[in-house]
């Protein structure tokens, strides 16, 4: 299993394509994180759902329903699970599947609710599974059992606990039990972003950085960021330095192009990691059907995270296709790494998926 992300970003130059946040993110991502619905770009489907959950319940006074946000990393979780407590008027208690490991630390953090918080569990499919049976109660009624002593002397002793909302993120919802997934009453899929709602967060995010940012370079910037608005904001920034360093500071196409050609980001926005996977699975599997830990093992990266962070978006990108028997490289793929389909190929050429 991928546990932490110490090993992350692979070694090399160029610019982290990786959605996970890395420490240059955090400062700059809390500046940059939406505080309101009004401020999230993208996600319609989602916010308008959201927005109904929230203000049903406020309306009928009631405390709104547990709600589980799943998807790829960098797309705007953490961000919306903020708004929400922000929606809602309600203080935000954060904590992570990984800190949850003894059922004590969550009954400690519960405990400690007062009525109408929002609980925000980060990484919920990594939670242990004492702490998650512990949660089922506690989403349930409100209630938790503590128990005290051990062996057959043993008891357990209610405690009841303030009424609050669970928020949920994961980046793999089916990593999660059934039980706990069916406690939560809304569930939302974040999708990737389009290049034109990339270009919003983009545009937003220069106006708060105070960079001079033309249309089309907010175009190029957009549409090589992996439909992910955290890579969107990295690459802006690395454009930002190459603006000021090598050119007049505004940021347009041109200086876009050759920002991007010097940190490595190709066309489509893929990195490192993205192109070996597509590089493995046509050259050493011939396009595959070819299983998620063969190609892990292939470019020497956890399962996990090719299957969590990479594959999303080449499916998306439709460079991979899932057959039952493993993965396959469609068309686009073969073009992609410089060679020439052959028939059996999935998919149709596509050379640039985000272009419109
Ligand atoms: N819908 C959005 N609108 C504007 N900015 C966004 C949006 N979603 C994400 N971002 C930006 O990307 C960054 C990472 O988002 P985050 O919520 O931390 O993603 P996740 O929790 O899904 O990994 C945020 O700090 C914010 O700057
Ligand atoms: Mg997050």
């Amino acid at each position: 299993m991928h546990e932490d992300n110490d090993d992350w970003p692979p070694s090399g130059d160029g610019v982290a394509l990786t959605p996970q946040q890395d420490l240059g993110d955090q400062d700059v991502e809390t500046t940059l994180r939406p505080r309101k619905l009004s401020e999230f770009v993208g996600q319609a489907r989602v916010r308008e759902q959201l927005e109904l959950v929230l203000h049903g319940a406020l309306k009928r006074g009631e405390q709104p329903d547990h709600v589980l946000f799943s998807g790829p990393p960098g797309l705007g979780k953490t961000s919306l699970s903020m708004i929400m407590a922000t929606e809602l008027g309600a203080s935000i208690r954060v904590t992570s599947g990984p800190a949850l490991e003894r059922p004590g630390d969550l009954a400690a953090m519960l405990s400690n609710l007062a009525e109408g918080d929002v609980l925000f569990i980060d990484e919920i499919h990594r939670i242990a599974r004492p702490a998650e049976e512990m949660l089922y109660l506690a989403m349930e009624d409100y209630r938790v059992d503590i128990v005290v002593g051990k062996g057959p002397g043993a008891t357990s002793i209610p405690l009841e606990l303030a009424p609050f909302t669970l928020v949920g993120a994961t980046t793999r919802s089916g990593a999660l039990t059934g039980p706990l997934r069916d406690r939560f009453g809304f569930t939302a899929h974040m999708e990737f972003y389009s290049a034109a709602e990339l270009e919003l967060v983009v545009r937003r995010s220069a106006g708060i950085l105070g960079v001079e940012l033309r249309d089309d370079g907010a175009t190029e910037i957009a549409r090589r960021s992996r439909g992910t608005p955290r890579i969107a904001n990295r690459l802006l920034r690395r454009v930002r330095d190459f603006a000021e360093v090598r050119a007049d500071g505004v940021v347009d196409r041109e200086v876009a192009r050759a920002a991007l050609a010097v940190y490595d980001v190709d066309e489509m926005g893929l990195d490192r990691l993205d192109r070996a996977v597509l590089a493995a699975l046509v050259k050493s599997f011939h396009g595959g059907p070819v299983g998620i830990s063969t190609l892990a093992v292939a470019v020497g990266e956890e399962p996990s995270t090719v299957e969590e962070v990479c594959e999303p978006y080449l499916v998306r990108a439709g460079m991979i296709a899932r057959t039952p028997r493993g993965r396959v490289a469609t068309v686009a793929a073969w073009q992609h790494v410089g060679l020439t389909p052959p028939e059996h190929a999935p998919g149709e050429a596509q050379t640039d998926l985000f272009a419109e």
